[in-house]
C-alpha cells in the first residue's frame, strides 16, 4: 500500500478512537482548567485525546514529527512527515455541553499539506483528503457551494482568546460582513468550519490568530473540495494559521476586500 494511503488511513482510526473518548465523556463531570486567559479552557478530555494520539504515533511511526496543541509531541528535525494535530477542537463548546466540537489530524510531507482528517463524533461525520484525490465526509465527494453572491452567502468566523484586551479583535470585520452576507456564524470550532466550507454548508469563513494545528487538515479539505484558502490579503495561505480566509471561491475577492478595510 502507498504509503500517503497508510497515513490516511492511520490518521482516520486515530480521530475514530479519540472522538470516541470524547463522545464518552461529553456532558459528565470532567476537570476543566484555564491556560492563556480565564476563557482559555482545556479539560482532561483534550489530554486524553492528545496522549492516545500521541502515544501510538510514537509506537507506529517514530521517524515522524508531531505538533500537538497541548505540547505533547515531538519534533524530530529533519523528518520527512510532520502530524498536526488539534486533539479537541472546540474545548469551550465541549465544556459547556454545546455539540460541535472535533478531532483534526493533518500531516504534512516535506513541508506540503498531504492528508487531512477530521471527525465530529456526535455526527458520526469523518473528513477526510489527500493532496490530489479529492476530499469526502463518510467516503461521500464532498463540494463547496456554488454560490456566486455575497448578498446570500451564509459565513462563519471565531475570535481569538485575546479578544478582551487586543485591539486586533476582529469585530469590525465582524460588522462589515454581518451588514453585508445573509449571516454569519461563530459555531466555536475552526476545524469545523473548514470543513463546513468544504461540503458546502457555509459558503466562506475567516479568522485571525488560529494555530497551525486548527487549520492543518481543514485547509486541506478545503482545497481538495475546490474551494480556494488564502490569507486575509488574498496571498498563499499561511501554514501558522496566522489569517485564514476559505471559501467556495466565488465570493473570495468580496470578503478579501472587505477584510482589508479598517
Ligand atoms: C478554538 C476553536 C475556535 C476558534 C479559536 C480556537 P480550541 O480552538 O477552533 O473556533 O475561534 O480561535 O482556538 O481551543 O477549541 O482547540
Ligand atoms: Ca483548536
Ligand atoms: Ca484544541
Amino acid at each position: 500500500m502507498k504509503e500517503t494511503e497508510e497515513i490516511l488511513q492511520k490518521a482516520q482510526r486515530l480521530a475514530r478512537e479519540a472522538g470516541k473518548i470524547q463522545r464518552d465523556h461529553y456532558e459528565t463531570d470532567i476537570e476543566i482548567r484555564t491556560k492563556s486567559a480565564a476563557i482559555d479552557l482545556v479539560t482532561e478530555v483534550d489530554h486524553a485525546c492528545e496522549k492516545l494520539i500521541v502515544d501510538a504515533l510514537t509506537r507506529e511511526r517514530p521517524e515522524d514529527a508531531i505538533l500537538a496543541e497541548e505540547g505533547g509531541g515531538t519534533d524530530h528535525e529533519g523528518a520527512t512527515w510532520r502530524w498536526v494535530i488539534d486533539p479537541l477542537d472546540g474545548t469551550t463548546n465541549y465544556a459547556h455541553g454545546y455539540p460541535r466540537f472535533c478531532v483534526s489530524i493533518g500531516v504534512e510531507h516535506q513541508g506540503e499539506r498531504t492528508v487531512g482528517v477530521v471527525y465530529d463524533p456526535l455526527l458520526d461525520e469523518l473528513y477526510s483528503a489527500v493532496r490530489g484525490g479529492g476530499a469526502s465526509c463518510n467516503g461521500r465527494p464532498i463540494h463547496v457551494s456554488e454560490e456566486p453572491d455575497f448578498a446570500n452567502a451564509l459565513l462563519a468566523t471565531g475570535f481569538a482568546y485575546d479578544v478582551q484586551r487586543s485591539l486586533e479583535d476582529n469585530l469590525n470585520h465582524f460588522a462589515d460582513v454581518v451588514k453585508r452576507a445573509r449571516a454569519v456564524r461563530r459555531d466555536g470550532s475552526a476545524a469545523l468550519d473548514l470543513c463546513y466550507v468544504a461540503a458546502g454548508r457555509f459558503d466562506g469563513f475567516w479568522e485571525m490568530k488560529l494555530h497551525a494545528w486548527d487549520v492543518a487538515a481543514g485547509l486541506l479539505i478545503v482545497e481538495e473540495a475546490g474551494g480556494r484558502i488564502s490569507n486575509m490579503s488574498g496571498g498563499p495561505a499561511d501554514r501558522s494559521g496566522k489569517q485564514t480566509v476559505a471559501t467556495n471561491g466565488h465570493i473570495h475577492d468580496t470578503l478579501i476586500r472587505l477584510l482589508a478595510r479598517d
